[in-house]
C-alpha cells in the first residue's frame, strides 16, 4: 500500500485550502462539495453557442476560449470546482498521432499502433506543445482568485488520462472505442507483446507526467486520471499490465503537490486494486452503491460520485430522493466530493443540474 500522507504535506505547505481540496484530503468541511463530469458540454446552450463557431479541437486549442467555456460552466452551475475544457486525448498529437472529431462516430486516430516500431516512433519529448492547456488554466485561476460570497476559493481541476485509457485509443484507433468495445487490438497487443505494450506505457507515463506538471504550474489544485474503458479488465490483468504503470503515474503527479482523483467506469470488481496507486479520491460509477464502494477502497481513501448521470432526466421528488441516498449513503464522513457517476449527457435539463446542486448545498451541509 502507498502512502497517501505525502500529497498532504504537500498541500498543507501549499496552496490555499478550498472545501474541494480539503474534502480530496478528507478533512473537515462546512458541506459536501459539488462539481459534474462533463459540467461544460453539449447539454448546455451556451456551450452549443460557442460550438456553432469553433470546431471541439478549435475550442480546446485557444485558451480565451477553453477558459470561457469552463468558467461559464462552472458560474451556471453555480458548483465548487471547474474542470478545465480539453479533451483526453490532446496528447495524442505532440506524441505524433494524428486524430480528428468525426460527428456521430466521436474520436477517430488516423494510423492506430499495431507494433513495436509503432510505438518506438512515438515522441514524447514535445509536451510543450500542450502548452495551451496550462494557458486556459492560467486564465480560469486568475478569474477564479480569490474567496467567492461563501468565503470559499473554487477548486480548480486539471486532467489527463490513465495509460490503459489512452492506449486503447492509440491501439483501437479511436473510433467507438468507448464502453461498448471488446478492445481486442488493445488486449493482443498487452498479452502477446510484452516488449511494446511496456514502452507504450511507460512513454506515455513520460508524456503525462509532464503535461499534468505543466498544468499544476498553471494553477490546477487537483489532477483527476480518467482510466474510463479500465472495467473492460478483469482484476488479473488490470493488476499485471496497468496497475504499475498507474500507480507511477498516480506517484508522480501527487509528488507535484496536488491530489489526484482517480476515476473509472463499471469499476466496483476492481475498486480495491486501483486504490492500491495511492491516488487521494476515487471516483465511484453509479453502479456500485457509494458505501460498498467506500469500503472497497478503504477509509484512507476519500471517494467522489456517484448519482446516475440519467437519474437527471427523472421528476424532481425522484431526483431529490436519490440525490438524499448519495448524501445518506456518505453520512457525512470527511472524503466525499458529490459528483455523477459519469458525464453529464446531452439534452439533459440544465435545470435539474442547477437543482441539483442547491440540494446539495442545502442537504449536505454539516
Ligand atoms: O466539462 C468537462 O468535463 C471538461 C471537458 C472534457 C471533454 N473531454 C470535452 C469534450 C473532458 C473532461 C473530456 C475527457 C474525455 N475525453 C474522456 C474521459 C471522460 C469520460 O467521459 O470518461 C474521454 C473518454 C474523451 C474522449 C472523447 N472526447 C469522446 C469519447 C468524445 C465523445 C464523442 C461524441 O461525439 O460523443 C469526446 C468529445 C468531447 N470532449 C465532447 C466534449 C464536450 C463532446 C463533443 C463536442 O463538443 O463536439
Amino acid at each position: 500500500m502507498v502512502d497517501r500522507s505525502a500529497t498532504e504535506l504537500a498541500v498543507e505547505a501549499g496552496a490555499g485550502s478550498s472545501r474541494f481540496v480539503r474534502a480530496c484530503l478528507r478533512q473537515p468541511v462546512d458541506r459536501t462539495p459539488v462539481w459534474f463530469l462533463r459540467q461544460a458540454g453539449r447539454y448546455m446552450p451556451e456551450y452549443m453557442a460557442v460550438r456553432k463557431h469553433h470546431t471541439l479541437l478549435d475550442i480546446c486549442r485557444t485558451p480565451e476560449i477553453a477558459a470561457e467555456v469552463t468558467i461559464t460552466a462552472a458560474e451556471r452551475l453555480g458548483v465548487d470546482a471547474a474542470i478545465i475544457f480539453a479533451d483526453l486525448l490532446l496528447p495524442l498529437t505532440p506524441m505524433g498521432l494524428d486524430f480528428e472529431f468525426v460527428a456521430g462516430e466521436g474520436p477517430v486516430v488516423h494510423t492506430p499502433i499495431r507494433s513495436l516500431e509503432h510505438v518506438q516512433a512515438l515522441r514524447v519529448d514535445r509536451v510543450e506543445e500542450l502548452g495551451y492547456v496550462a494557458k486556459a488554466i492560467e486564465k480560469v485561476a486568475t478569474h477564479f482568485a480569490g474567496p467567492r460570497a461563501d468565503g470559499d476559493t473554487l477548486g480548480i481541476i486539471g486532467f489527463c488520462g490513465a495509460p490503459w485509457t489512452l492506449a486503447a485509443y492509440m491501439i483501437e484507433g479511436g473510433k467507438q472505442s468507448g464502453g461498448d468495445r471488446n478492445y481486442i487490438e488493445t488486449k493482443k497487443m498487452m498479452y502477446s507483446n510484452g516488449a511494446a505494450w511496456s514502452l507504450l506505457m511507460e512513454k506515455i507515463v513520460t508524456v503525462l507526467v509532464a503535461y499534468a506538471q505543466q498544468q499544476v504550474e498553471a494553477g490546477a489544485d487537483v489532477i483527476q486520471v480518467f482510466d474510463s474503458w479500465v472495467g473492460k479488465l478483469s482484476v488479473h490483468d488490470y493488476r499485471q499490465y496497468c496497475l504499475g504503470w498507474s500507480t507511477e503515474l498516480v506517484q508522480r503527479i501527487k509528488a507535484l503537490g496536488v491530489p489526484v482523483i482517480y476515476f473509472g467506469v463499471e469499476t466496483a470488481s476492481l475498486l480495491p486494486a486501483m486504490s492500491e496507486t495511492g491516488a487521494d479520491v476515487m471516483g465511484l460509477d453509479w453502479r456500485v452503491p457509494l458505501e460498498v464502494g467506500w469500503k472497497a477502497v478503504g477509509p484512507g481513501c476519500a471517494v467522489q460520485g456517484n448519482l446516475d448521470p440519467i437519474a437527471l432526466f427523472a421528476p424532481e421528488d425522484v431526483l431529490k430522493e436519490q440525490v438524499r441516498e448519495v448524501l445518506r449513503a456518505a453520512d457525512g464522513r470527511p472524503g466525499h466530493i458529490f459528483n455523477l457517476g459519469h458525464g453529464i449527457v446531452p439534452t439533459t435539463p440544465v435545470e435539474s443540474v442547477i437543482r441539483v446542486v442547491e440540494w446539495v448545498k442545502e442537504l449536505g451541509a454539516r
